[in-house]
């Protein structure tokens, strides 16, 4: 975005989330808080983006890319985080969003439309603010008679009427570079907790009669990650909002409390996933398959149209061609399964020999009896039939058409 850099506040250890990792660095649908965050900002087109670190610096640095880090060397409290990043925009005019690296459910059209009203109005700061039936916790934005921000009062200082104020401080604004300059520099430290506070700004502006004004977002983007309630809180909000963007789009989820789904996964038309299944990143699914309930698929797994999936089947890096069966109680790892296949309940791909992934092929139209153990690298032909209880060892690959059977997997005929 035009004359736009970003300052994340991500140096706090997150005390409440009771945690050997930086807060910023536990995830949400598989990716970390912070990185959320960097997400949402370079879909907004802001590209120009410093991350305020301290706690574990290190770690969070190792983890993260395509950002510029400043040190927060002692952790004074939000007002001095964004001191210290001054020395990253000196010589800038623009637009300054800070951001926080907790507040990882904000879209990157919140962010857009926050940016866009600040330069539209010309204001010194620009608060995103949202309203929280039950506010506890957050910063108020206390409002005058005429309406105008007057300051933010944080949970410990508020008063009993400020208590019930409903309008809330999500830790993101948009300032000014020249006015943030002249006044972070006068924020005093908070008595009760030791920290300076950058909300305090707010009220440094208004009795400056600076323009303060605030840009309104939903509530279910507006949840600070503070702790591991807050981190449940947000991947279901997250996997709702997955979930109903797939029936939508004509997926049926019998019973979405219980299916989890990350982000990104598709899946075709008519498919119907039951129960208490759990479908991870980097999934495919094609058109009128079902799957589970009790299921397991994960990264790396391409399924085709009209299959079925049943019950406590784990599934990984995998693909399996259409009208494929696998229903019960069964793991394939590192499998290629082609079309037509039957795969008996409590089939085993062994694909791990303690040191190796190894891969295993399953050609068109082969049936696997129930307990049959595959020990990876091997190969079944096209149309072959694996004896139930078969332990077929590694690189004995079974030829087109025959059948095999017994421990080891011998020929039994065509
Ligand atoms: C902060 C706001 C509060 C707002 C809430 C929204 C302040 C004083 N309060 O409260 O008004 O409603 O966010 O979620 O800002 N951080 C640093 N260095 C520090 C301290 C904090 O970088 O010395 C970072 C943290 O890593 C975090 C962010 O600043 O990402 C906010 O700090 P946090 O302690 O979570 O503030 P809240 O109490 O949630
Ligand atoms: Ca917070």
């Amino acid at each position: 975005m035009h004359n736009t850099k970003a300052i994340i506040l991500a140096a706090g250890l997150g005390t409440r989330m009771k945690s050997a990792l930086p807060k910023v660095m536990h995830e949400v649908g598989s990716k970390s808080l912070l990185e959320r965050v960097i997400c949402s900002l370079k879909n907004a087109d802001i590209k120009d983006i410093v991350v305020v670190v301290g706690y574990k610096a290190d770690l969070i640095k190792k983890a993260v890319n395509g950002v510029n880090f400043v040190e927060q060397k002692v952790l004074l409290g939000s007002g001095d985080a964004v001191k210290s990043a001054l020395p990253e925009i000196r010589g800038f005019d623009g637009s300054i969003l800070i951001a926080c690296g907790d507040m990882s459910l904000i879209k990157s059209g919140t962010y857009s439309d926050l940016v866009g009203k600040h330069v539209k109005s010309g204001a010194s700061c620009t608060i995103l603010t949202s309203e929280f039936p039950e506010p506890h916790g957050y910063g108020r934005i206390v409002r005058d008679k005429s309406g105008a921000v007057q300051n933010i009062t944080e949970e410990k200082d508020a008063t009993p009427d400020e208590k019930k104020i409903k309008e809330i401080n999500t830790g993101t604004y948009c300032f000014k570079s020249s006015v943030l300059s002249k006044y972070i520099g006068e924020i005093k430290e908070n008595t009760v907790k030791k920290e300076y506070y950058l909300t305090d700004i707010i009220g440094i502006l208004s009795k400056n009669k600076e323009k303060v004004i605030t840009v309104h977002c939903e509530k279910e983007e507006a949840m600070g990650i503070n702790s591991r309630a807050d981190l449940a809180e947000a991947n279901r909000v997250l996997n709702a909002k997955t979930l109903a963007g797939l029936m939508e789009n004509g997926v049926t989820i019998v019973d979405p409390l219980t299916t989890w789904i990350a982000e990104g996964v598709n899946i075709g038309q008519d498919t119907v996933i039951f129960p208490n299944t759990v479908i991870e990143n980097d999934v495919r699914i094609g058109a009128n398959c079902k799957i589970g309930p009790f299921a397991r698929i994960r990264p790396g797994t391409k399924i085709s149209d009209d299959v079925e999936i049943g019950n406590f089947v784990e599934i990984c890096r995998t693909e399996i061609g259409e009208k494929t069966k696998v229903k019960h109680h069964t793991y394939l790892g590192d499998a290629v399964v082609g079309k037509n296949v039957n795969i008996g309940a409590g089939t085993i791909t062994a694909n791990y020999d303690g040191k190796n992934k190894n891969r295993t092929v399953i050609k068109d139209n082969v049936f696997v009896g129930v307990g049959a153990v595959l020990i990876a690298p091997v190969e079944l032909g096209r149309s072959s039939v694996v004896g139930a209880g078969s332990v077929v060892t590694k690189n004995k690959n079974v030829p087109e058409g025959a059948t095999v059977v017994g421990v080891p997997a011998r020929l039994f005929g065509k």
